[in-house]
């Protein structure tokens, strides 16, 4: 899905920079451009930025089988 209009910048592309280490919305905007035309885009940009950010912090869940 398109987040940023003036820049065709989708969620995914958003998530992607978030993973690779840009932790805000200053370093995704350096990153990919997004939020640097009318802005409109940048609150729905920090929830994305902000669901991976907390994702990372959960880690991966980790499968432990219970005796049977
Ligand atoms: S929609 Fe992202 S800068 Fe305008």
């Amino acid at each position: 899905m398109y987040v940023c209009i003036c820049k065709a910048i989708t969620d995914k592309e958003i998530r992607r920079a978030a993973a690779r280490g840009a932790n805000s919305l200053y370093e995704v905007r350096q990153a990919l451009g997004v939020a640097s035309g009318c802005g409109s885009c940048a609150d729905m940009a920090e929830q994305i930025i902000s669901e991976v950010n907390s994702s990372k912090r959960s880690g991966p869940s980790l499968y432990v089988p219970s005796a049977a």
